[in-house]
């Protein structure tokens, strides 16, 4: 549920009255904000990218990795609190790494972020291959605080960084025919082992309808926590489609492409009674094999943590449900 408050508008938690978490919160924002001026006025171990006059709210607590400058965008700022580095850089889901939560943070050592070229073709105008350079510079880094739920039935709360997938679509220029965007992910066995099993159709792609694509919640995704994506959450680009259960957001992106028709997508191609194209987050159309109604927050459970309820749309109607006004959403789930 988004609630106004002053000249923000802020995602409230769902079951965490917000004057039970906030002066926590507070007090570790301060930190962070902190830690994030320290280690740019330190220059960083491995320095800092695209210093915007802003700072991270959430510094990396890996002195290794490369900072990445951004400014809160306190429009997408979920209130629950964020989970810990360490839960979202070791439990992924990333199936060209292997199919375990632990496989990609253990093997994507392998995947080579840098160079990295994006090719935007298709239904555009301007057709463009992009340097991750170039994509860092699109536009002001924001880092924006999203609800992160898996088809799986867990969840978790990211501090992403990156731009508005629509300043990127507005340089493009779609033409008249471009009425989905589909992602494709890099297909390199070398960098990748989890290619030579062919589990899904490689290379993993994904897609979005036009509008959804241009939502101001769709976030082209560089960073999280403060620096760069890790490999196993997408390095160096990807993309974060907060509404929808988490395959919609795929990695490691190479292509963006425009297209008339609606694009073929790995897991809707896997098993398209359980993974419908659109994939919005509703907790009334269960997966064929489990509810959808509850949520296991990751980083917060205990054996006596009762499930969280999962909302629709994940929280975010107020920014998506125009999109599907009149659509049966349990025919396009
Ligand atoms: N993208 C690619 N290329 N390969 C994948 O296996 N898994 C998807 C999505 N994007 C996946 C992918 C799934 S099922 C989820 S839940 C999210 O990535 C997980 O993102 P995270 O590991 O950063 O939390």
């Amino acid at each position: 549920m988004w609630t106004r408050r002053s000249s923000r508008i802020i995602l409230n938690g769902d079951d965490i009255a917000a004057s039970e978490i906030t002066p926590q919160r507070i007090f570790e924002q301060r930190r962070r904000v902190l830690q994030a001026a320290g280690a740019m006025a330190l220059g960083g171990v491995a320095g800092t990218f695209g210093a915007q006059n802003a700072f991270a709210e959430y510094a990396s607590p890996d002195p290794k990795a490369l900072k990445l400058a951004a400014k809160t965008d306190t429009k997408f700022v979920a209130l629950d609190k964020v989970t810990p580095f360490k839960d979202i850089t070791t439990y992924n889901n990333f199936y060209e790494f292997g199919t375990d939560k632990s496989d990609p943070s253990e093997h994507a050592h392998t995947l080579r972020p840098r160079p990295w070229r994006v090719s935007v073709e298709g239904e555009v105008k301007n057709p463009k291959v992009y340097d991750i350079d170039e994509i860092l510079k699109l536009a002001p880094l924001e880092e924006r605080v999203y609800r992160h739920r898996c088809v799986e039935g867990w969840s978790m709360v990211i501090p992403w960084i990156g731009v508005p997938l629509s300043e990127l679509i507005r340089r493009a220029q779609p033409t008249g025919n471009a009425r989905y965007v589909q992602f494709v992910t890099l297909n390199d066995p070398s960098q990748m082992p989890g290619l030579a099993d062919p589990i899904l159709d490689w290379p993993y792609s994904e897609g979005l309808r036009m509008d959804e694509a241009m939502n101001p919640l769709t976030l082209l995704t560089v960073g999280v926590y403060g620096q760069v994506l890790p490999n196993q959450n997408g390095a160096p680009v990807r993309v974060v489609v907060p509404w929808k259960y988490g395959f919609k957001s795929a990695k490691s992106l190479v292509k963006i492409r425009f297209v008339e028709a609606q694009p073929k997508t790995s897991w809707n191609t896997y098993a398209p009674n359980e993974y419908g194209f659109y994939s919005n987050v509703n907790p009334s159309v269960d997966h064929p094999r489990w509810s959808q109604a509850t949520e296991r927050r990751i980083g917060e459970d205990g054996f006596f943590t009762p499930k969280r309820k999962t909302l629709m749309f994940n929280g975010y109607g107020e920014l998506v449900a125009s999109m599907y006004q009149g659509m049966d959403l349990r025919r396009n789930f």
